[in-house]
């Protein structure tokens, strides 16, 4: 069969289609794929990646014999601050292998159970703090939700309290870790010949902020060594854990990056995850009509127990479906193992990098037909989801792909049940705006920007 090349929007000489890009990309290549189509090729600087936005060519990269994870791309930079940590090592660097064959078990069914209390304990926290928020009160609900899931991480995971329900602003963290990623991002879109003296303050602070993110991530460490205890969590497991492979443990250095990795990955997507979550369920009153009976029907006033947490099938559903439409990482990246051919048709390279571009593939109407841009949770029950992947391969990948898919997995949609779950027993939720217009803010992960809730509690907190 013929090859065809691959389309491209016209670029600059030196910057190639920089021109294209804002403070959006995820927004700005969904753009340029209703323009180009499924597969097309931008050049960011010396830089060329190739964006795929259907499932059938998704299908076909998801394959880990032709792919693997690739880091030419923002996650190249994010790795000058984390190096060898899960998300951001070498598909074939001893360290992953290592790290991940340690690690994998801390999030094993059985471990996952065992963190309800401390879930409980914060999303507690959470619920007082809206309580006492009154009804009136707009909530900042990316905020709150950032609150809650870097409190559950690092409590589950590392047996630390950021207390963030009990200040005003931040953990110093979370400033220094929205700066690295912005930076990030900056980098990514910064023309390779531009000179670096330009940009002396910028890297000053990125220098800052990754040193902030050591110093916590040594604090956590220092606290354990401090009082020691037999918790048996991820940093348990970071510290004692033996690979059965090699007989190594992981070093120093590697725990400081894997914790640090574990902050950042851990609750960025979480976070969005639940406020985009609230946002559909807010604009769709018969959708949130349903969770709330069914949290009503299996809980009523009786409190939550780690038993209750499979008999919400229809949260699971809303969370897919609004995975599926504001997935909050927007795109993963692989490169090709050798010499291929996509789609039966565009000559891939060896090293060539092609995106999975999930915001766009999420809505391809082979998969979820016309109406993939509506926000329908039936589409996602357990039963239609099966069916789904069983027809279409690949086609809901929110959480990435094979061995370098999402370790934190079943942690995420564990937090985000019960919290959802304690919120619509004990709450009425409004817009406080009822004009907002869904805007969304991109760092490396996407949430909604600037969105506003109110809280009534519907009777005493139970
Ligand atoms: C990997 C999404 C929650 C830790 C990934 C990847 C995606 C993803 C797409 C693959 C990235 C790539 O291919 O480059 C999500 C989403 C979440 C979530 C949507 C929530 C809704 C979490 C949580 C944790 C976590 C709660 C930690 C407890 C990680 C780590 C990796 C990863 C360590 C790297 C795995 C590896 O390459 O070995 N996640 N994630 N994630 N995630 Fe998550």
């Amino acid at each position: 069969s013929e090859l065809v090349p691959i389309p491209q929007p016209r670029g600059l000489p030196l910057i190639g289609n920089l021109g294209e890009f804002t403070t959006s990309p995820m927004a700005d290549l969904v753009r340029l794929a209703d323009i180009y189509g499924p597969i097309y090729r931008v050049q960011l600087g010396s830089k060329s990646i190739i964006l795929v936005g259907s499932n059938a060519l998704i299908n076909e990269i998801c394959n880990e014999k032709r792919f693997h994870k690739s880091l030419k791309t923002v996650l190249g930079i994010v790795r000058e601050g984390v190096h060898d940590g899960l998300f951001t090592a070498y598909d074939d660097e001893p360290n992953w292998g290592k790290a991940h064959r340690i690690l994998t078990p801390a999030f094993g069914p059985l471990s996952i159970r065992g963190m309800f209390g401390d879930m409980h304990d914060i999303a507690t926290q959470m619920c007082m703090k809206f309580a006492r928020h009154g009804p009136h009160n707009p909530i900042h609900v990316a905020e709150d939700f950032t609150r809650l899931a870097l409190d559950t991480l690092a409590l589950c995971a590392m047996d630390f309290r950021f207390n963030s329900y009990y200040r005003e602003d931040m953990h110093p963290f979370v400033a220094a870790m929205g700066g690295f990623l912005t930076e990030c991002g900056n980098r990514q879109r910064r023309p390779a010949f531009a000179p670096n003296f330009l940009f002396r303050a910028a890297n000053d602070q990125f220098a800052a902020d990754i040193a902030t993110m050591k110093q916590t991530a040594d604090e956590v460490v220092d606290s354990r060594k401090k009082n020691p205890s037999d918790r048996k969590d991820l940093l348990s497991a970071m510290l004692s854990g033996v690979d059965p492979q090699t007989g190594e443990k992981l070093s120093d250095e590697n725990i400081t990056n894997q914790l640090i990795t574990f902050l950042i990955a851990g609750h960025e997507t979480t976070s969005g995850m639940l406020s985009f979550t609230f946002y559909l369920l807010l604009k769709h009153p018969a959708e949130y009509q349903k969770v709330q009976e069914e949290v009503d029907r299996v809980l009523g006033r009786d409190a939550i127990t780690v038993d209750h947490l499979n008999k919400f099938p229809y949260i699971a559903a809303v969370l897919r479906e609004s995975l599926r439409l504001r997935s909050t990482i927007g795109a993963f990246s692989v490169e090709a193992n050798d010499d291929t051919v996509l789609g039966g048709k565009y000559l891939i390279r060896k090293g060539d990098v092609v995106s999975a571009l999930l915001c766009k593939a999420h809505l391809d109407p082979v998969v979820y037909g016309e109406d993939a841009n509506e926000f329908k949770p039936e589409r996602m029950t357990d039963d239609n989801f099966a069916r789904l992947n069983e027809e279409f391969p690949n086609c809901w990948k929110p959480f990435g792909n094979g061995k370098r898919g999402c370790i934190g997995r079943p942690f995420a949609w564990q937090e985000a049940i019960l919290a959802m779950a304690m919120l619509f027993q004990n709450f009425n939720f409004t817009m406080h705006d009822p004009n907002y217009q869904l805007q969304i803010k991109e760092t490396l992960t996407l949430k909604p920007d600037n969105f506003e809730m109110r809280a009534s509690l519907r009777h005493g907190m139970t």
